[in-house]
């Protein structure tokens, strides 16, 4: 049983195999917090912190209540707004008469096997034969009959607990949500460092690690997006944590629009995590009888440091997470047009390159941007989602030639975005995003679609719909190039809109449900200008996602091993391109590039028709290298053997299969330095009895994790290599 309650104590306990999370009711009906972290066995021990003791007036209680009832200074699992605690909080409603006042009390709980899927929103999902148990709590409102329902699943074997909440309005009024949190975590000390996945624009998520501080941290979006410069997910790790041991506690928002996460370090010496929609510009009016969903934020906890919280993710996100199986399973190995041919293609161009494609076994190719309406560069069309056909023909006939020769075909697409310069806007003007009488702002020569817009998810699903019936097409790219701006809707009052950018999200949502539901076995990957909208929220519809428009394989080690942190390495999208580098003009050597792309999706994204002779026997190697690997990459541990948090000379990662019977690791040197001693690599993960092949060498798996075995690199900058490790 994972989810317990021990009636005369009105006491939950929470369990995975790794994790308990513990909270009870107590007198005055307060949810009040107890333990998140390690596991815990039995009940007794689980008592209040004594924080409750010994603060000032100026921590208020409840008329009614005692002094140490004061919500300013209990650990709680849910807090309310204006009624006594001042930390950051899980609810703001405001009611008719103006009150932002918002208090909830314990009701009734509810324990159930399974889990539910969120309406509309992506979420975690149970299998029928998964131990996963779900607890839900009423909360009410002191004051009205507004409720909240907090929800909690519990994933044994991932060590992970799901948490959403539910506002429902039982009261005669509108009511409006102005804040309400996926999960409040209190916990007992401050001594922790914020781990957050921060950068830009092809330098997305490198990690960074800073020491909680008096006041609040935090990492948030107002873009309409997740953004590239920060992902919505967040450690916090005690001092002492290491990428091997100690305590971390892990929290994954899996949202994709404006977030915040924040934590507080409080007056009384603990610290308070919250995490959800961001309520800066965010309102939602809330009917009699109606209710609304927050979106799910997946909680963790591992005391084999930030490694142990990556695998814990890893594990849940590839079990309960990524859709129809495909976390684990092989993706085709893609050819994409992007940094191949830009916007200067034609049907001949692309069958050389499909046809090159085949004799060196890549088994799809993506056709990027610029196949439709008028579109040259990216000035024009989005939006005309019909095919160029002076540019490539009959788009039917094209990819029945690719197939003919034993090649998959993808396509992109940007739904999102609008052109000024297109007939759709000449048509439908109004369904641009903008403010009436403020002037626009434009990204990237394009504007945005009111997705809040029924009328215009459904044109959308039609126009692609057709485009993706006219063809055997098996894949969509599906891009993103700029953030929301003047955030208005014409199809709302002005009091709803607040609700504007979080319906962006749902229209969003919903078309990737919509095309789901008509196209079945779609491969869909994710794409916002490389990884700007690289979140668990998307990852509940695709299961790869371009990871950044930086494919320097020296800079993807940053980003890659920042993203692996909270996210699956088999989600990451992760191509071999050309040198001098189109980003950074950095070279680095052609197996290196493959090495690096391997620790992902893997594809190529260049020219396959201009390969070297040489360039293509490594292309076949690459390739086998894929097929040989994928199921210890795509479904095996990573271990971060280096320093994630830094540009080193030379990094180190390795995958370990869950059998522990075969292992990869990936040594790399950045830049060569004389002299700079011998690399060696300790591996991770092993067992300990067991005898492994190496190099040449045997080796027991205590000895390899002890001693380590000498990476032998080439001299020169990007010299990398593989290492596979076989049980004898
Ligand atoms: C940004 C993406 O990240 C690129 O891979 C490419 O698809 C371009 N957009 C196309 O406009």
């Amino acid at each position: 049983m994972s989810v317990q309650f021990i009636e005369n104590k009105n006491l939950f306990i929470l369990s995975c195999a790794k994790l308990s999370c513990a909270f009870y009711v107590d007198a005055n009906k307060r949810l009040v917090h107890l333990h998140f972290g390690g596991k815990v066995l039995g009940e007794e021990g689980l008592v209040p912190q004594e924080i409750r003791k010994g603060h000032s007036s100026f921590s208020p209680w409840a008329d009614g209540e005692k002094p140490e009832d004061s919500a300013d200074a209990l650990p709680l699992e849910f807090s309310g707004f204006n009624t006594g605690d001042f930390r950051i909080n899980s609810a703001t409603v405001l009611t008719e008469n103006g009150s932002a006042a918002t208090d909830a009390l314990y009701v009734s709980h509810h324990i159930y096997k399974g889990k539910k899927r969120l309406a509309g929103l992506p979420s975690a999902f149970a299998g029928d034969h998964d131990s996963v148990e779900t607890l839900e709590i009423t909360m009410r409102d002191t004051a009205c009959e507004l409720e909240f329902i907090l929800s909690y699943s519990v994933f044994e074997e991932c060590n992970t607990i799901v948490r959403s909440v539910k506002a429902v309005n039982n009261t005669a009024s509108p009511l409006v949500i102005r804040r309400l949190m996926s999960a409040q975590l209190d916990l007992p000390h401050t001594g922790f460092d914020f781990v957050q996945l921060s950068g830009s624009w092809s330098r997305e998520r490198h990690p960074e690690r800073t020491p909680l501080h008096s006041g609040i941290q935090s990492i948030r979006s107002v873009r309409g997006a997740s953004g590239h410069q920060n992902s919505p997910a967040i450690a916090l790790a005690a001092h002492d944590a290491t990428e091997y041991s100690g305590d971390v506690y892990g929290a994954v928002l899996a949202y994709s629009g404006n977030f915040l996460i924040e934590a507080e370090c409080e007056q009384y010496g603990t610290a308070r995590l919250c995490a959800g929609i961001n309520p800066e510009n965010f309102s939602w009016m809330l009917a009699p009888g109606e209710s609304f969903e927050t979106p799910e934020v997946y909680l963790t906890y591992s005391g084999e440091g930030l490694g142990g919280m990556s695998r814990n993710l890893h594990d849940f996100m590839r079990s309960h997470l990524i859709r129809d199986g495909w976390a684990d399973r092989k993706r085709p190995l893609l050819v994409n047009s992007w940094e191949a041919a830009y916007f200067d293609f034609d049907s001949v161009k692309l069958l050389g390159i499909a046809e090159s494609a085949a004799k060196l076994g890549i088994e799809m190719l993506v056709l990027d941007d610029g196949w439709f309406g008028a579109r040259n560069d990216d000035t024009t069309s989005l939006g005309d989602w019909f095919v160029n056909t002076d540019k490539i023909g009959d788009l039917g006939e094209l990819v029945k030639k690719i197939n003919a020769l034993g090649v998959k075909f993808g396509l992109w697409f940007e739904p999102e975005m609008i052109s000024e310069k297109s007939k759709l806007y000449q048509e439908h003007p109004e369904w641009v995003l903008h403010e009436p009488g403020r002037r626009r702002s434009i990204g990237r020569q394009q504007m945005l679609l009111d997705m809040s817009r029924p009328d215009v998810v459904q044109y959308l699903f039609e126009t692609i719909s057709n485009i993706l019936h006219s063809a055997n097409i098996e894949y969509v790219k599906w891009d993103m190039n700029r953030n929301l701006t003047e955030v208005y809707s014409d199809m709302l009052p002005p009091e709803r809109q607040g609700e504007v950018a979080h319906r962006f999200m749902l229209g969003v949502y919903r078309l990737h449900e919509m095309l789901l539901k008509e196209f079945p076995g779609l491969l869909i990957e994710g794409c916002s200008g490389g990884g700007g909208r690289f979140d668990a929220g998307m990852l509940g519809y695709v299961p790869q996602i371009w990871c950044s428009d930086d494919t320097d394989a020296m800079e993807r080690i940053l980003i890659q091993l920042g993203t692996s942190y909270f996210y699956p390495v088999s989600t990451i999208g992760a191509h071999v391109s050309v040198c001098p580098n189109h980003i950074t003009g950095r070279s680095t050597p052609f197996a290196t590039r493959g090495n690096i792309a391997l620790s992902g999706t893997f594809g190529y994204e260049l020219d396959l028709t201009k390969l070297t002779e040489e360039d293509q026997a490594l292309v076949r190697k690459q390739v086998a290298d894929y097929h040989r690997y994928h199921h210890i990459i795509a479904g095996g541990d990573l271990y971060r053997l280096s320093d994630s948090f830094k540009v080193n000379p030379f990094d180190a990662w390795m995958y370990v299969s869950k059998d522990r019977k075969e292992a990869l690791v990936t040594a790399v040197c950045r830049f060569c330095q004389p002299n700079s001693g011998v690399r060696f690599v300790r591996p991770r993960g092993l067992d300990p009895e067991t005898v492994y092949e190496v190099d040449g060498m045997q080796v027991s798996g205590a000895t390899l994790m002890s001693v380590g075995f000498q990476a032998k690199l080439e001299p020169g900058d990007g010299a990398s290599r593989i290492y596979y490790l076989k049980a004898l």
